[in-house]
């Protein structure tokens, strides 16, 4: 019986590989056509990338971008989308220039483009990389259904400082995980194939090591060990590009003193030699010009340097079409080397379709029937509730009864303008769901009771330097002490009060790093006041980032992290809070108790003086104690999960061997609910020092009350390797301890040995 399957499935491997390899040298024989007829400018405008339209994130916006398209100067542009918008530029490409080669049109589109998903980092608390594909998929759907070919997305920069901003782009702290995500990204945008009309293309960014920046202010600078680099940051960027990512994007941070948009050994070394990467890179916003202010040399030299250094695509600059026709003349750039970027460049052209047909995908009907259908609306609230994670529930105060008396105070519990968080691309915050909206479509209005409360800032300069990208705050005629008393004369008619409370969507995001990650000090005294009614508290948090939650998490009895939850938002969260479903979200970063301990991580090094209490010499402080408030992983549920001992199918693992870890989980709670089951692994003694403990594996596993669940993981030696000094990938024969349980903080506990 099996030698036909085999038969059949190996012909179908021939007759695919076959179409793949005829389908490249077809591809081959295109562009080297093409490249034949081209000038060397028109090969330069292939390369320059230029915005059209809004969104200037950076220091320079490009004018007369139609006629630069007429002169053959332009290869992609972005920031631009509609059928009548793309089909008016790329007409232009197609009719009025002498090759007619079409453009690339490419956006952010980061957590959907107008069905909004969770902010990247809730998406991520929800372990799903499933529900994550789908996301992709869905967005991509809706953005080449809209004009778009190309995303500047995943983001998949390890964070670990909640000052900088951009962690609510992140999947958080782990290289596991985050390279898990990063692939179901990819998978999700491109799947496989971008002939098909509702792929994009996918970019990987910040590469590399964006999220490392000092002091966690954006655009700042990073210094990293090449062994931390290797073990801890670059993972998920290879794992990318490992699946088939189609260009990569560089970051604005330098990597041992040299930019990264100039950076050889990055971009050729590394990404090229090393992991064969064959898509194309593209520089961040204005990065080549960038360059010069971080000293690297004046225009024509940060271009030659960005030339040769590996970069195919300049964002913003327009420098390779200002400076390399003479860089070449100068001998100091090969024409060659245009050559191969220009290739790359059409190449991903090609593979999307563009030549056979530049209007791809450009329907109206397809934007009307695909864009905010119910499908998408349906995924965008499976992804929200999913996203959504507890954080505290003292007394088991949720879910909410709703035949109680319950006042909803604060900003957020109205406020449609922040729930798609930054980044939200295309997305109308008017299409989102408020909380109060869902909750008066669920139960009636007047139900509840509300009361402002407060602003979500207070400070005028602030709120005024927020509002100038799009209003987020608006500060009440009233004032503080004001909204404050009426929130506590409503809070006192009731016998739960529902705090909304966190911050607008510019607090977290880009060029939004901030020096003190507590809840505003307005918001602090409204919860301090509500307090002091007696009432139980329950605190709902709409923010992009780790909150330092040290006083709220000694006073509040329930928290529940709600992120920057998209478009379904309110709905996700009413659902919550009323039980009709139950959270199973666990935080993929550490959230520190204060802003001091940052950063604050999982998976540190032991120290040669390991934390003590009573011995004075030992590595802490004096004010604060080491460990995060909430750990990497955690989230807590309606129900309760029990695990058993962990078996091992052997205490010994021989070189290429594995071996099985098994825990049976049990639902011991009275509601059916979903645990995030984490499996870390610690290498006892390495010949590097090794990390307190990595994650390894994870599984989501759905349970009735009272039903258990064998839950298995296999160890191979790969899940032991990590980078020794000498930058070899090696596993290293000794003890390893390996846990599995419901965070990171798990003591279930078991070892064995690696011969
Ligand atoms: C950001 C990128 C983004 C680009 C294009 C830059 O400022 O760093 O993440 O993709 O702008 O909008």
């Amino acid at each position: 019986m099996k030698k036909p399957i085999l038969f059949l499935v190996s012909t179908l491997i021939l007759v695919l590989c076959n179409n793949c390899s005829q389908h490249k040298s077809e591809m081959d024989k295109f562009v080297d056509n093409l490249l034949k007829q081209m000038t060397v400018e028109e090969k330069i405008g292939q390369l320059n990338l230029l915005p059209i339209g809004f969104d200037v994130t950076g220091p320079r916006l490009s004018e007369n971008v139609e006629q630069k398209i007429k002169d053959g100067l332009v290869g992609g542009v972005f920031n631009t989308f509609t059928p009548n918008a793309v089909r008016k530029l790329q007409e232009i490409a197609v009719n009025q220039t002498r090759l007619k080669i079409p453009l690339i049109f490419g956006y952010d589109v980061i957590h959907g483009h107008k069905t909004i998903f969770p902010v990247p980092l809730g998406m991520s608390a929800t372990w799903d990389t499933l529900l994550i594909e789908r996301c992709a998929t869905a967005a991509a759907d809706e953005a080449s259904a809209d004009g778009l070919h190309w995303t500047f997305s995943p983001m998949v920069d390890i964070v670990r400082d909640p000052r900088w901003g951009r962690v609510s782009e992140s999947a958080g702290e782990d290289a596991f995980l985050g390279s898990e995500i990063a692939k179901a990204f990819v998978r999700g945008y491109e799947q496989g194939d971008l002939s098909k009309q509702n792929t994009i293309m996918s970019c990987v960014k910040h590469f590399a090591l964006y999220g490392a920046s000092e002091a966690g202010r954006d655009y700042n600078t990073v210094d990293m060990s090449r062994i931390r680099m290797y073990n801890e940051y670059l993972p998920p960027y290879k794992a990318a590009v490992e699946i088939g990512v189609s260009s990569v994007m560089t970051s604005f941070n330098e990597i041992d003193g040299i930019p990264a948009s100039g950076n050889k050994w990055l971009l050729t070394e590394l990404l090229r030699n090393n992991w064969n990467f064959g898509g194309f890179v593209v520089t961040d916003y204005s990065a080549i010009m960038e360059m010069e202010n971080h000293g690297s040399g004046d225009k024509a030299k940060v271009s030659e340097m960005s030339i040769n250094a590996g970069v195919d695509m300049d964002m913003v600059s327009e420098y390779f079409v200002d400076e390399l026709l003479s860089l070449i003349k100068e001998g100091k750039v090969k024409e060659q080397t245009i050559d191969v970027a220009c290739r790359r460049i059409l190449e991903a052209k090609y593979k999307l379709g563009l030549f056979a047909d530049p209007y791809r995908g450009l329907s109206d009907k397809r934007a009307e029937t695909q864009i905010l259908n119910k499908e998408k609306l349906a995924l965008s609230k499976e992804a929200a509730v999913k996203s959504i994670t507890l954080l505290k529930n003292d007394n088991n105060i949720l879910p909410l009864d709703a035949s109680k008396k319950i006042a909803f105070i604060g900003d957020l519990v109205k406020d449609q303008r922040n729930l798609t968080g930054n980044w939200s691309g295309a997305g109308d915050y008017k299409d989102a769901v408020s909380l109060w909206m869902a909750l008066e479509k669920q139960f009636g209005e007047n139900k509840f009771f509300y009361s402002k409360g407060c602003n979500i800032i207070d400070d005028v300069e602030l709120s005024a330097e927020l509002n100038k990208y799009g209003t987020q705050i608006t500060i009440d005629t009233k004032s503080p002490q004001q909204l404050i008393n009426e929130a506590v004369q409503t809070a006192m008619k009731a016998d739960v009060i529902v705090a909304v409370l966190g911050e607008s969507f510019g607090m977290s995001g880009e060029a939004a790093s901030r020096s003190n990650i507590e809840l505003p000090s307005n918001q602090q005294a409204l919860l301090k006041a509500l307090k002091t009614t007696g009432k139980p508290v329950v605190l709902v948090l709409m923010n992009g980032r780790p909150l330092a939650l040290q006083w709220e998490h000694n006073n509040i009895d329930a928290i529940l992290e709600t992120w920057f939850a998209g478009t379904m938002a309110g709905e996700a969260i009413a659902d919550i809070l009323f039980g009709k479903a139950n959270p199973s979200g666990k935080i993929t970063m550490s959230f520190p108790r204060n802003t001091g301990q940052i950063p604050v991580y999982y998976n540190y090094k032991h120290t040669g003086r390991p934390f003590s209490q009573n011995e004075k010499y030992t590595s802490k402080y004096l004010d604060v104690s080491n460990e995060p408030l909430y750990h990497f992983g955690h989230g807590l549920s309606y129900t309760q999960f029990s695990y058993s001992d962990i078996q091992l199918s052997d205490t010994v693992m021989k070189e290429n061997g594995n071996i099985t870890a098994s825990v049976t989980l049990t639902n011991t709670g009275k509601t059916a609910g979903e645990e995030i089951v984490q499996l870390y692994i610690r290498d006892i003694v390495g010949s590097i020092t090794r990390p307190v403990k990595e994650l390894k594996g994870f599984k989501k596993i759905m349970l009735q009350p009272g039903e258990s669940q064998k839950v298995e993981f296999i160890i191979t030696q790969d899940l032991l390797k990590f980078y020794n000094s000498d930058l070899e990938y090696v596993a290293e024969q000794g003890e390893f301890h390996i846990f599995i349980g419901g965070s990171s903080t798990t003591d279930n506990k078991s070892r064995f040995i690696l011969k």
